[in-house]
């Protein structure tokens, strides 16, 4: 466990690096990501490089016995740049060019802007490859972020259509996939094939859906060429990205194919919880502590991404600039989300940022010092939190090699990239979310006090008790194998099986291959209104569905085990394999997934409003987000690493559970 901090000598007077960096280990920081933006100063001209500047500062860094996550600068092409190759620029869904003036103004399948990237990323990777200081590299930053990706240049459109070429090998089968005699769409060549965009009405959803394919290719090749650079000269080093939250433009575990070590995010609870679904209430009720599950839904994600190895790159540690409303977060947050992070396995937990810029876009976004340099409340925090660290390697404790280790979790959540693309293609409802849906599906389970992690549908799900697909619309035929094979207890969720990977309905209707072992057919599907509110009552719960309703029609050996008051199946099932038609509301949710951890045997637990729990190793952490104190339920005796049996508002306990 680390503490870390984002930082940007360039934007400050190099007289102030020494005591800066002075600061960061006293406070118990020990990586610092620098150089991410910096390329304007690392090459001010075409091919004239200036590393004195970053030399120095990460020998300062290094000298205070700071280790350095360098960021390559790929995100933030300099002035010349543009200027030189003004075709670099990207292009929206809408067809307009953006300029020069910020960050992210480039197209990532321009050709001639990757090889500068290499280019750039080469000189730097050479010279600091190697630097004992130096122990990660990060490429680019947020990648995709700020709708850059998919962009729709001409560059973009030549690649497609090679991508394509390669995919089909010949026009008449990408015709036949994409079934474009509809509306005499067929092509006679692979030249002839547009961006999906700017069509008069929709264009082909199986067109949206290989150009969606190609674009996350797109964002992995490009990483990817870094990435070896990286690798060639910078050996034994981790190679990273820092995602976002709630962000699907790219398949992640794709990506993650193309070389990664660790799967770094950032965390922004507040503005996330703002900017989301969430109803007004809703987003009063978290505004200054962000809804609890936002941060551990990521890190699960994540630590499933980068294959148990997770990290925060860049951590909130108070108000920020880029939501609608942007309060302080609650005195304590900042501590709360560290020591959650870590819970859920992160290595890593690193500040964004170590002090408030006056000038430029950030100014209103603020850190761990103030403009003036005094350390701000969240900085305070921080500092207690490294004390508290303290105690995870105190002697007795350190002992027990199993207290920093992830344990498999028994639910496994599959999250899965390309049904997010497939129910933003062909919404058909207008409030059905995919990533609304898998989010209630997770936070139902962490409000019962279950540890999930999430993976992709491909992953070998073995040892789980219960796999949840809260959403599934192309089922793979390697995953009905696992559960041919398997003793775990399954649950699909609407949509499940409605499509074929060419985007067209199967044959024998949805679930499609899940037939093979659930025999049902969905002879039609709806969505609903928000007014249209089909009433349904389980297991004493009288509950609704909402946005989306298939009308499953039972086969050979299935039980209806609920249905609506209209005789819509609602919950169907076949030994261990059950599906549900609709989304539902949080009480009948709730109800549907207790019966299948109870039949999975799975321990619940009924936990207050806000307070979440997550074991790692032998280690049982307890959160407060809610506004009462509580007594966590630790055995008799426990020894507390972490807070105490007392667990107040925005507190933290943690206690070891078994030795
Ligand atoms: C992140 C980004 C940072 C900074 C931060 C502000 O998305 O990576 O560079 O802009 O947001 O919250």
């Amino acid at each position: 466990m680390h503490l870390g901090v984002c930082y940007y000598p360039e934007q400050w007077p190099q007289h102030q690096w020494e005591s800066d960096a002075r600061r960061m280990a006293e406070l118990g920081i020990s990586r610092v990501r620098i150089a991410e933006f910096a390329w304007s100063r690392m090459e001010p001209e075409p091919g004239r490089y200036e590393w004195a500047w970053l030399d120095t500062a990460i020998e300062t860094l290094a000298k205070h016995g700071l280790k350095v996550i360098l960021g390559t600068p790929t995100a933030t092409p300099p002035r010349w740049l543009v200027s030189l190759h003004p075709e670099i620029l990207p292009v929206t869904k809408d067809g307009v060019k953006m300029n020069f003036g910020s960050r992210r103004h480039y197209d990532i399948s321009s050709e001639v802007y990757r090889e500068h990237c290499a280019r750039i990323v080469t000189q730097m990777v050479r010279r600091y490859g190697k630097h004992p200081a130096v122990i990660a590299w990060q490429t680019d930053n947020e990648l995709a972020c700020h709708d850059t990706s998919p962009t729709y240049t001409e560059a973009a459109r030549e690649r497609f259509t090679r991508w394509l070429a390669k995919r089909y090998g010949e026009v008449a089968k990408l015709n036949t996939a994409w079934g474009n005699v509809f509306w005499s769409m067929e092509y006679s060549s692979f030249d002839e094939i547009g961006l999906p965009n700017l069509t008069p009405t929709d264009a082909n959803p199986s067109h949206w859906l290989d150009f969606r394919r190609f674009m996350s290719s797109e964002v992995a090749s490009f990483h990817g060429l870094q990435g070896e650079l990286i690798r060639e000269h910078a050996p034994g080093r981790d190679l990273l990205h820092n995602f976002m939250g709630f962000f699907t433009s790219f398949d992640h575990y794709e990506f993650a194919r193309s070389g990664l070590d660790v799967a770094a995010w950032d965390s922004y609870p507040l503005p996330r919880t703002e900017v989301l679904w969430f109803d007004d209430a809703e987003k009063h009720r978290w505004a200054r502590s962000g809804h609890p599950d936002i941060p551990a839904f990521n890190h699960d994600l994540y630590r499933g991404v980068g294959k148990g190895r997770m990290w925060v790159m860049e951590q909130q540690v108070g108000p920020v600039n880029w939501a609608p409303y942007n309060p302080v977060p609650k005195a304590g947050m900042a501590r709360l989300w560290t020591w959650e992070a870590f819970a859920h396995g992160a290595e890593l937990v690193s500040y964004f940022r170590w002090r408030q810029a006056p000038f430029a876009q950030e100014q209103m976004h603020s850190g761990i010092n103030a403009p003036d340099d005094r350390l701000t409340a969240g900085g305070e925090e921080i500092a207690r939190v490294a004390r508290e660290m303290a105690a995870f390697a105190a002697p007795d404790y350190a002992a027990n090699a199993a207290t920093t280790t992830t344990k498999q979790a028994p639910v496994a959540l599959l999250f899965d990239y390309p049904a997010d693309w497939i129910v933003q293609i062909q919404r058909h409802g207008a409030d059905f979310d995919y990533q609304r849906l898998v989010f209630e599906w997770y936070s139902c389970l962490r409000e019962m006090g279950v540890d999930v992690d999430m993976l992709p549908a491909s992953a070998d799900l073995s040892g789980y008790k219960l796999v949840l697909a809260p959403s599934l619309p192309v089922v793979p035929d390697a995953l009905v194998a696992q559960i041919k094979k398997g003793d775990a207890h399954w649950l699909f969720g609407p949509r499940t099986g409605s499509r074929t990977a060419d985007f067209t309905i199967p044959a024998t209707l949805a679930p499609g291959p899940l037939q093979a072992v659930l025999d049902v057919r969905v002879a039609q599907s709806e969505s609903l209104r928000p007014s249209l509110r089909p009433g349904i009552s389980f297991e004493g719960v009288q509950g609704q569905g909402r946005s989306w309703r298939d009308y499953i029609e039972p086969g050979a050996g299935v039980e209806v085990l609920a249905a609506f008051d209209d005789g819509v199946p609602a919950l169907v099932g076949a030994g261990t394999v059950r599906m549900v038609s609709a989304c539902f509301d949080p009480a009948l949710l709730k109800a549907v997934l207790q019966r299948s951890l109870r039949d999975a045997g799975i321990a619940t637990q009924t936990l207050p409003e806000g307070v979440r729990l997550r074991r790692l190793g032998s280690v049982c952490f307890a959160f407060n987000y809610g506004d009462s104190t509580w007594q966590v339920p630790a055995p008799d005796g426990a020894q507390f690493v972490l807070g105490s049996r007392e667990l107040g508002p925005v507190d933290v306990a943690a206690w070891v559970e078994q030795r």
